[in-house]
């Protein structure tokens, strides 16, 4: 007789719910970066992983990423220090890959926590529990097995309309130890689309709430011609049905947002399964002071582990002094990632509140170092970043090239690397894309037939001349070709 599973609601499942998700566009121009390129014995090759030189910068970012991995970094701040375009964002980047996906990594900008509608304290707490990640071990029902059949009934459409619905849904999944067929609410049906289930696949279900998860492809089917990458896994041990330990991975936002609006259950394990599309909810204090309570219980309990990650502010001197007090504050609290600052300025005077724009000139706070307080800045662990050399920075612009996917000529990558060390590496990075414009422009059979074209010196000056850099900006408006 065919089980029946009575599902209420499907919840979104674990995955990537860490915080980077959306976030991940903003390091397109760091794409080429996949790590920071250190042996095992933790020393940097000069050229690995994409990254380029900052040899030093790149060992310490190793001993941090060390000292995360040990949780023997958390409440402390690290500052990237360094000119413009000399890789501190990179760096940054660099520490998130080799942390992996399981640890959590909020990247933001300083500027980004002054908002209208949102105080900047507030703002910079919700990154804060972006960046601090539990996991959760919870035993759970689950149906598990192989799909062995996969086939919705339909039924006619009750209102007469055109097209049939769905009434429901036959599963048979197999395991090591026998098959069951299983009769299930349409709703799941959606779910198992979502993940692409097809026959061969093992996923399991959630008996309460009908969340799906696709395991893998069965191993029986590794044979088989297949073309996509894709994972293969054992037929699973045991009973289709069977209690299961599922480890899954969120954020302390993520249980602010998912309790914002409780549905069903009162405690934070059953909130686990409904981490939905972020609602536009009020989390205020009181329902964070409620969930940290709760979390340090299941700590207690040892059902759930703290997994600080890393609060990335890029842009630091962007930050006024009421939130430099507030990171101080925050980072002595028992719950607190590690918090990454990055800052291209040497002695600027700090930025004074700007909740007025009136006001945003009359400083009267002294200039220091990096635009941050004097009493703030000790805590720091500092890591330098230096200028590069023209070698260097030839490899980067190849790097990327390569990365973009753009057919350059010797010569002409030479003229960009060239134009690197005169102007800046940024300037010329920005460059190449337009000068590859530049050579498809005027070939437009060529182009549209598929031909590489390749880009040479005289592209490069082209895309020179069409677009300024900022010292020749500067130079054409005191001249006043621009009008007055
Ligand atoms: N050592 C390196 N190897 C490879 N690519 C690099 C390296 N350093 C910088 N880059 C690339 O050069 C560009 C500029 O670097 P990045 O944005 O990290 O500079 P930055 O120090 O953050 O500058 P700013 O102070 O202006 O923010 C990026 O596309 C980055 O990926
Ligand atoms: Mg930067």
């Amino acid at each position: 007789m065919p089980a029946a599973v009575q599902i209420s609601e499907v919840g979104k499942t674990g995955g990537s719910s860490t915080g980077v998700g959306s976030r991940d566009k903003r390091t397109a121009t760091h794409s080429h970066i996949r790590g920071l390129g250190l042996r095992s014995d933790g020393y940097a090759e000069r050229d690995a992983a994409g990254f380029v030189g900052q040899v030093a910068a790149r060992e310490a970012c190793g001993i941090v990423v060390d000292l995360i991995r040990w949780k023997k970094m958390a409440g402390r701040a690290v500052l990237l220090a360094g000119g413009p375009g000399t890789g501190k964002t990179a760096l940054a980047m660099a520490v998130a890959q080799e942390l992996g996906s399981k640890v959590p990594f909020c990247p933001i900008v300083g500027s980004e926590l002054y908002s209208a509608e949102v105080k900047k304290t507030e703002a910079l707490m919700e990154n804060f529990r972006r960046a601090i990640g539990l996991r959760v071990r919870e035993t759970k029902e689950v149906y598990e097995g192989e799909v062995t059949e996969l086939t919705p009934e339909e039924a006619e459409n009750p209102l007469g309309a055109y097209g049939r619905t769905i009434a429901h849904l036959i599963i048979t999944l197999k395991a090591a130890k026998g098959t069951k067929k299983l009769r299930l609410d349409p709703s799941i049906y959606e779910a198992i689309q979502k993940e692409r289930v097809r026959l061969g696949d093992v996923i399991y279900i959630e008996a309460n709430t009908g969340a799906v998860k696709r395991v893998g492809r069965s191993d029986a089917y590794a044979t088989e011609f297949d073309l996509e990458a894709d994972e293969y896994v054992p037929i699973p041990k045991g009973d289709v049905h069977k209690k299961k330990e599922v480890v899954q991975d969120v954020t302390l936002h993520d249980l602010d947002v998912a309790n914002a609006k409780p549905q069903g259950g009162q405690d934070v394990l059953s909130m686990m399964g409904q981490l939905m599309r972020p609602k536009k909810t009020e989390i205020t204090e009181k329902l964070r002071g409620e969930i940290n309570k709760v979390v340090n219980r299941y700590i207690d309990q040892g059902v759930a582990e703290l997994v600080p990650g890393v609060l990335f502010i890029d842009e630091v001197h962007m930050l006024d002094l009421e939130c430099f007090t507030y990171l101080s504050r925050a980072l002595e609290s028992s719950i607190s990632p590690i918090v990454i600052l990055a800052s291209n300025r040497g002695l600027v005077p700090i930025t004074t509140s700007r909740s007025s724009p009136a006001t945003t000139d009359a400083s009267d706070l002294p200039p220091a170092a990096h635009g941050i307080p004097p009493d703030f800045l000790p805590r720091l662990l500092i890591i330098p970043t230096h200028a590069y050399t023209p070698d260097e920075i030839a490899s980067i612009v190849r790097i990327r090239a390569r990365a973009e996917n753009l057919a350059f000529a010797p010569e002409g990558l030479d003229r960009v690397a060239q134009l690197g060390a005169e102007v800046s590496l940024r300037y010329a990075l920005q460059l190449l894309t337009p000068a590859s414009v530049v050579a498809r422009m005027g070939k437009g059979v060529e182009a549209a037939k598929g031909t590489q074209i390749t880009v040479g010196v005289k592209e490069v000056e082209e895309a020179r001349e069409l677009f300024l850099d900022a010292g020749r900006s500067v130079g054409v408006q005191s001249s006043g070709l621009l009008g007055a």
